[in-house]
C-alpha cells in the first residue's frame, strides 16, 4: 500500500542519529531511498553515481570486496547484479542507526555473503590485515567527507589492503573545495602503481576516482 501511494506523493519516515542527524527513509515512485537533511545517501542518485563508476571496471575477478560507508547498502545491491563466481563483501559503517536501517529497511541481513561491521572506517583500516580485490570508499556525513579520509595515512592502509592486482572506487566529493585533496590522493595512488582516472560531475554532482593496478 505504502509503495503504491508513493507513486502519488512521497512518504517519509524520520529517524534520529547521533552521527548523521535526522535520517529520512522515503518511499518515492515505488522505491525506498535513504536521505539526510541535504544529501541522498542510498538508492537514488548516489546509487547511479557508484554504478557509473562500477560499470567502468572489470569486476569479473573481484571476489573479495570492502565497502567503507555502508549506508543503506545500495552499492551492495548493484554489485549483486554484477557477476563474480564466489564474492564475499564486508560493509563498514560508523553509525549503529544506519546499520539497523540497512538490515531492517533495506533487508541487508538477508544477503548471505555480506558481513556488516559497525566501526569507524579509519579504525577498521588501522586494524585490518586482509586483502580485497575491490575497495569502495563512500564516506560522508551529510554532504561532507570527514577530513581523515582525505589524509595519506588512511590511503596508505587502503593501498596495503589491495593485492598486486585490484581496484579502488572513491566517491570523492560533492564539492570543488576538496579538489587539492583529491589531486593529492590521486598522485599518491599513481606513485603506488595504480592507473588513476578522475571523473567529474558524475550525475551532474560528484567526483569519482577509479584506481586500478
Ligand atoms: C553516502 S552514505 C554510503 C552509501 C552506501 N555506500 C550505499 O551504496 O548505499 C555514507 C555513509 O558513510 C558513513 N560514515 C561517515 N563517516 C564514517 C566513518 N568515520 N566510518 C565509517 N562510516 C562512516 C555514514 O554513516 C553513511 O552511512
Amino acid at each position: 500500500m505504502v509503495r503504491l501511494l508513493s507513486f502519488i506523493y512521497p512518504i517519509t519516515k524520520k529517524v534520529k542519529s547521533e552521527f548523521n542527524g535526522t535520517l529520512e527513509i522515503t518511499w518515492y515512485n515505488g522505491k525506498k531511498h535513504l536521505n539526510t537533511k541535504n544529501a541522498n545517501y542510498s538508492y537514488g542518485s548516489l546509487q547511479k553515481i557508484l554504478k557509473f563508476g562500477l560499470d567502468k571496471m572489470d569486476l569479473s575477478k573481484c571476489n573479495k570486496v570492502l565497502v567503507l560507508g555502508l549506508g543503506g547498502g545500495s552499492v551492495i545491491k548493484t554489485l549483486g547484479k554484477k557477476s563474480a563466481s564466489d564474492r564475499s563483501i564486508i560493509g563498514v559503517d560508523i553509525d549503529p542507526v544506519i546499520v539497523e536501517i540497512a538490515k531492517e529497511e533495506f533487508k541487508l541481513s538477508k544477503i548471505d555473503n555480506l558481513k556488516i561491521v559497525c566501526d569507524d572506517a579509519s579504525n577498521y583500516m588501522d586494524k585490518n590485515k586482509s586483502k580485497f580485490d575491490l575497495i569502495i570508499v563512500d564516506l560522508f556525513i551529510d554532504t561532507e567527507i570527514p577530513s581523515p579520509f582525505f589524509e595519506i595515512p588512511f590511503w596508505e592502509n587502503i593501498v596495503k589492503a589491495i593485492p598486486k592486482k585490484g581496484s579502488i572506487l572513491f566517491n570523492a566529493s560533492l564539492d570543488s573545495k576538496n579538489e587539492l585533496d583529491i589531486i593529492n590522493i590521486a598522485s599518491f595512488l599513481f606513485k603506488n602503481k595504480f592507473e588513476v582516472e578522475k571523473l567529474e560531475k558524475v550525475n551532474k554532482t560528484n567526483t569519482l576516482v577509479i584506481a586500478t593496478r
